[in-house]
């Protein structure tokens, strides 16, 4: 188990009336926010399989997941110990309070999601067996 602090500052200075440009090949990459409120990003994992997906992560906030691009499937703690899968489906987004992952079922960063969540937040990791409610 462990802890992860999210605090202000905590997304980067983005032109603002302008396209951003997302790097490829990146798991995570924070976009731009509004301090105090929330902040987006650009998630797309480099595990292709669910067998590769480690620790799930819980936050003490919800996190929003919409998919943008290829594929890209949510693992999701059942609250036993296991886990579930819930694939995106393009123009439905998912909004995420349980311990989660997720993985690029096409193989590593060939989907991509974007993300929403606050700018200050919790974060615990643990492995599924280890989420139990
Ligand atoms: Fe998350």
């Amino acid at each position: 188990m462990r802890f992860v602090e999210t605090r202000p500052p905590s997304f980067p200075h983005a032109p603002v009336d302008a396209s951003l440009a997302p790097i490829p090949g990146e798991r995570w990459q924070v976009m731009c926010g509004d301090a105090g409120h929330w902040r987006v990003g650009i998630y797309s994992p480099p595990e292709a399989r669910r067998a590769d997906c480690g620790e799930l992560e819980r936050h003490d906030c919800p996190e929003l997941f919409l998919l943008l691009s290829g594929g890209v499937t949510l693992v999701l703690s059942d609250g036993q110990g296991g886990v579930r899968e819930l694939p995106l489906q393009p123009g439905q987004p998912v909004l995420v309070e349980t311990p989660h992952t997720a993985y690029c079922p096409g193989g590593p960063h060939s989907g991509t999601c974007f993300v929403v969540e606050r700018d200050s937040f919790d974060t615990e990791y643990r492995v599924p067996a280890e989420w139990q409610k």
